[in-house]
């Protein structure tokens, strides 16, 4: 049985990790520990029955971006930074519960800091595809930053929680 999204440690196994995107499999080997511990960003690892052995994770942080309005002001976003499944694991709904598990954090957050929105840095097309299908869009055009509002976040869970659980 594949286990809930529990924080990294290092007690995870992640040397077998790979999903098929060097960059992302790298990752989660060698930096995503040593970026928690220092605060920079926070990683969400799932497993598979009594082993250790990371088949998905998320790598997420709070940032703040510029919004220009009549007059320029910072607001809080939850940024997705990575998201990967182990190839051996794929195309079974994993990274959509990642994903889903990611949301409802954001839910859970927004109650403390007033977070409006959320956004991912797509690696490539094929994430940009996979993103799409939770209704987060491409701004500013023709490029790879893809936002998903509030607003529409409660929409996604909403339409996704009949399948996935969190
Ligand atoms: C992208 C990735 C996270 C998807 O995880 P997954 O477990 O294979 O996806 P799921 O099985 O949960 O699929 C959920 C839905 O997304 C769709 N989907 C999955 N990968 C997709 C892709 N590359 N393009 C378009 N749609 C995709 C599935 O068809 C499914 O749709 P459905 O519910 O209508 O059937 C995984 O393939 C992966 O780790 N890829 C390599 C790393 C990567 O590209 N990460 C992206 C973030 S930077």
């Amino acid at each position: 049985m594949i286990g809930k999204p529990e924080s990294l440690t290092k007690d995870h196994l992640l040397d077998r990790f790979d999903c098929g995107k060097e960059a992302l499999s790298i990752w989660l080997k060698k930096y995503a520990l040593q970026s928690q511990n220092s605060s920079h960003t926070k990683t969400m690892v799932v497993t598979k029955g009594d082993s250790r052995n990371v088949i998905g994770y998320y790598t997420f942080n709070v940032v703040s971006i510029e919004q220009q309005g009549l007059v320029k002001h910072s607001i809080p976003v939850f940024l997705i930074a990575r998201l990967a499944v182990a190839s051996s694991h794929q195309g079974k709904g994993l990274g959509a519960r990642l994903l889903r598990h990611a949301l409802i954090s954001v839910a859970y957050f927004s109650d403390e800091i007033p977070i409006r929105t959320v956004i991912v840095d797509a690696l490539d097309e094929d994430a940009k595809q996979f993103y799409e299908k939770f209704d987060f869009e491409v701004f500013p055009p023709d490029t790879m930053r893809m936002w998903l509002l509030a607003k529409d976040l409660i929409k996604t869970l909403r339409e996704s929680s009949d399948v996935y659980s969190s």
